[in-house]
């Protein structure tokens, strides 16, 4: 017997999918450098499916059925690069290379053109879910071609969380279509976690609350417009406590959060292609002050002064203003969402892609880390206006629901916004957003004396209100206007 698909790299999120695979019925061939993990794979869990384990690259393209199908879950960078060489040079025209690791679109566009002039397919397929979503059932978002995609697709949709009926799998577009789409997913994951992060500090060191009472509050949340799963560990986390000390867990865990690096893709290319995800970049630079050592150990010797973060609420009030930011919360999600919706069809306009933006919601709504009962708000908005039921709209603060919702949650986001400056709890996500929504919302911007600071140092032109054209204003000479285009 041979196998419909193979998978190469057998650490946590290799072994779990393929342990997925074999759960869903696929004959699945194993291969790892080092074969004593394909061992323990097998010992462990050889039982709970059909695997074929193989020694050498040989003989795991030799137990592959044609198309030879194989999903590599090396590290991103060179060892995957070099996975794809040993396959490519074992395959032959028309199998496929699936790449599954959080891969840079752009080395996934020029890996997919090398193996294309070889014949074979080269998929880069976005995985979300961890180690869970690996072992239950993923959201997936490959690109490659749709040739790639008719044996691909069956297989990945075997193994796809489910979410309200549908699988969490749709082919993004060709080339690096798929890795774009999870890079902007993770981008907008860190913004979601930076704006949770915010609102907890907000309960935590405004109002004086425990982290236990804190989850209690994620808790209720989680039952409403904000229900999601990321909400949901956020309780979790909370209401944890450490066994060594007995302290809340969040309390003993060091304040520096890390990062591998999506995000920071994220912004990089939304910088790029000049779309404001304000919100995405907050988030990458609050980690990134996180992790400012030694100026935070500065701060420890002689603090920079202000006031201590207390909120100065009445307990009377308390609970007011925890409505106040979950509305904040809210309404600042949207804000991300809508802005990383945006990368993503600026993304397509750039490359080509034929993005389908109400799939992308549908597929994130299982399966992946920013799976959220809101993002059937968002495939709904999408699909109405490809089902000409609703006009177009050029970011979803447009699309009816969501101006409501900003609309009535947005004086609570004021106020939390201006309660926090006023403190001295940094919430540069809430602010971010907001001050992205009143930059949206303005008839005039200040970007009109910034032409002109433009013109009068660089004669960099400026356009007129009242007329088309680029104009100068002789600035040195008599300050009369000149027309230059
Ligand atoms: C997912 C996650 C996953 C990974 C993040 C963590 O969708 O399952 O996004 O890909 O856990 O990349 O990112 P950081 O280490 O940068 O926080």
């Amino acid at each position: 017997k041979k196998a419909n698909i193979g998978v190469v790299g057998l650490a946590v999120m290799g072994s779990n999918l393929a342990r997925n695979l074999a759960h869903h019925g696929n004959t699945v061939a194993v291969f790892n450098r080092t074969y004593a993990r394909t061992e323990t794979l097998m010992k462990e869990h050889g039982t709970e499916g059909d695997f074929i384990p193989a020694k050498t690259i040989e003989e795991f393209v030799a137990s592959l059925s044609k198309p030879r199908t194989a999903i590599i879950m090396v590290k991103a960078g060179a060892p995957t690069d070099a996975m794809i060489e040993a396959l490519a040079d074992a395959m032959e025209p028309g199998d496929i290379i699936v790449d599954g690791g959080n891969s840079f679109y752009k080395d996934t566009i020029r890996r997919e053109k090398a193996i294309r002039a070889r014949g074979l397919h080269f998929v880069g397929c976005g995985i979300s879910g961890g180690e869970e979503g690996a072992l239950n059932g993923p959201s997936m978002m490959p690109g490659g071609t749709e040739e790639s995609w008719k044996t691909l697709g069956p297989i990945l949709k075997s193994i796809a969380a489910v979410a309200e009926g549908e699988p969490c799998v749709t082919h993004i577009g060709t080339d690096g279509a798929g890795h774009f789409v999870k890079m902007v997913h993770n981008g907008i994951e860190y913004a979601d976690m930076q704006l949770i992060g915010e609102s907890y500090d907000l309960l935590r060191r405004g109002l004086g609350m425990t982290p236990q009472q804190i989850g209690d509050v994620f808790d209720e949340w989680n039952k409403g417009d904000l229900n999601s799963y990321l909400v949901e560990i956020t309780s979790e986390v909370l209401h944890q406590v450490d066994a060594k000390t007995g302290k809340p867990f969040v309390d003993i865990v060091v304040d520096k959060a890390g990062m591998k690096g999506t995000g920071t893709w994220t912004v990089q290319t939304a910088l790029s292609l000049a779309v404001p995800v304000t919100g995405i970049a907050e988030a990458v630079f609050s980690r990134g002050l996180s992790g400012m050592s030694e100026q935070r150990a500065e701060n420890a010797r002689t603090p920079l002064t202000g006031p201590n973060g207390d909120l100065g609420i009445d307990d009377a009030d308390k609970a007011a203003f925890v409505e106040a930011v979950r509305q904040a919360l809210y309404a600042s999600k949207i804000v991300a969402y809508a802005q990383g919706f945006d990368e993503i069809q600026a993304g397509a306009k750039e490359y080509g892609w034929k993005i389908d933006l109400g799939a992308v919601a549908r597929i994130w709504r299982g399966g992946c880390i920013i799976r959220a009962k809101f993002l059937n708000r968002i495939s709904e908005a999408y699909d109405n206006v490809a089902a000409g039921k609703q006009e177009a709209f050029s970011s979803l603060l447009f699309d009816d629901y969501f101006t409501k919702a900003v609309e009535s949650a947005q004086e609570a986001w004021r106020e939390v916004v201006a309660k926090a400056a006023l403190a001295g709890i940094p919430v540069p996500a809430f602010s971010s957003s907001l001050s992205y929504y009143d930059g949206l919302r303005s008839k005039r911007l200040p970007a009109a004396l910034i032409q002109g600071q433009r013109d009068f140092f660089g004669a960099h032109t400026y356009g007129r209100v009242d007329q088309p054209g680029a104009f100068h204003t002789l600035w040195s000479g008599d300050r009369s206007e000149i027309q230059t285009a």
